[in-house]
């Protein structure tokens, strides 16, 4: 795997204020498609080629870039609500990056955009796909996590899907990750009696209980869930904001109270198995509590963004909903993040960072 820096060089091209770019620069590859979890050989670190960009094109040096766990699916050939990651060909997902050329009318270098070009250094694309942020409002990372896709599936999961109301005792699973720290907060902010959140450590609990102020909180990995989940909602839960699956769902549809609400949001737990997994067992419970899973894509959901902003930007200022983020430095370690994610090993949003 070629580990070069890309060498500045001299394009004469179109592009607005393009004076010195790369003549390449990396891209991760999928190269094999991974049976089961992924490991390293399913993926390679090219170098690709780097132009000026044509008419109506910006080049973006990124500076982060984001791993996410619908990516695991994206690397099984099957039909999904996005296509499969094409073999030996750059992967893509979120990322935040610096404009290098325009040849685009209203882009400069210099401006700082969000779009769907990660998982490499250079990206070059139509500036139609690009969102301007400003990072006077939020350090750029915030826009792949708190304030960006994570951030906005956790308000519509909550507020749309769940139909959250005052009141409703909430149960948040994957909850120090970026999606689940986001939905728990947001229902303690909005008035939820009690708010119970699962992780897979003693620390990521403990973060849960004194930083981010969830009533109750488990380590699923300690004992069954069910167990604890029954301890820590002795009278039942309202809602469910599922990003596991599994013996989680299972667990929560036997603790739902009549009319209860599940967001099926992510079913992690299960991504990298071969054999789906034979929880829950329990789904018949449904039928007489009355209750309501619902799924959901959070693309359905972009006509919240401004909301979501407005109503959550005050309180990310204010303190009032906190964020961790984990930032994993060098595009070369990238899989690694990816991976870490997978197991574990990040504590709210996971990035890779590109460039400073
Ligand atoms: N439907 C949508 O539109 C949408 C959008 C974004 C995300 N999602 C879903 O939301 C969920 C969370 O995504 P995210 O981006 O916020 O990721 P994340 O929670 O920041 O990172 C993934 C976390 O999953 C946990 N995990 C891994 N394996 C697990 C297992 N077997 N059982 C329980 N927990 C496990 C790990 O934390 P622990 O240390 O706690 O195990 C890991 O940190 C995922 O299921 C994702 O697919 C859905």
């Amino acid at each position: 795997m070629p580990g070069t820096t890309p060498q500045p060089a001299q394009h004469p091209g179109g592009a607005h204020g393009s004076t010195r770019l790369p003549t390449t620069g990396r891209a991760w590859h999928l190269v094999r498609r991974p049976q089961g979890w992924p490991v390293p050989e399913d993926f390679a670190l090219r170098e690709t080629p780097v132009a000026a960009p044509a008419e109506g094109r910006i080049l973006v040096r990124n500076r982060y870039f984001s791993v996410d766990p619908y990516m695991r699916g994206r690397m099984n050939d099957v039909k999904s609500y996005v296509p499969p990651f094409r073999l030996d060909a750059p992967m893509d997902g979120a990322a935040v990056g610096e404009v290098v050329a325009s040849a685009a009318d209203g882009f400069a270098p210099g401006d700082l955009v969000v779009h769907s070009l990660g998982w490499r250094e250079y990206a070059d694309f139509d500036a139609r796909h690009a969102t301007r942020v400003d990072p006077a409002l939020a350090p750029l990372p915030a826009y792949l996590g708190v304030l960006g896709m994570p951030g906005l599936t956790a308000y519509a999961g909550l507020l749309e899907v769940a139909s959250f109301k005052e009141g409703d005792t909430v149960f948040v699973s994957g909850a120090a990750g970026a999606v689940g720290s986001v939905a728990g907060q947001l229902a303690r902010l909005k008035g939820a009696a009690r708010v119970i959140g699962s992780a897979g450590s003693d620390d990521k609990v403990k973060l849960l209980r004194e930083e981010y102020g969830f009533d109750a909180a488990f380590n699923y990995k300690k004992a069954p869930v069910a167990e604890q989940l029954k301890e820590a909602a002795p009278e039942g839960i309202d809602v469910y904001f599922d990003n596991v699956g599994g013996d989680h769902l299972e667990a929560a549809i036997g603790r739902l109270k009549l009319h209860g609400r599940v967001t099926l949001c992510g079913m992690i737990a299960q991504y990298n198995e071969v054999d789906p997994p034979a929880a829950p067992r329990n789904l018949a419970l449904a039928i007489g509590k009355r209750l309501r899973l619902q799924g959901m894509i959070v693309m359905d959901h972009a006509h919240l963004q401004p909301r979501f902003v407005e109503e959550v930007a005050p309180w990310i200022r204010s303190g009032e909903l906190k964020y961790h983020e984990t930032v994993v430095d060098g595009i070369e370690h990238g899989v690694d993040a990816f991976l870490g994610m997978l197991r574990g090993q990040n504590v709210g949003k996971m990035v890779v960072s590109v460039a400073d």
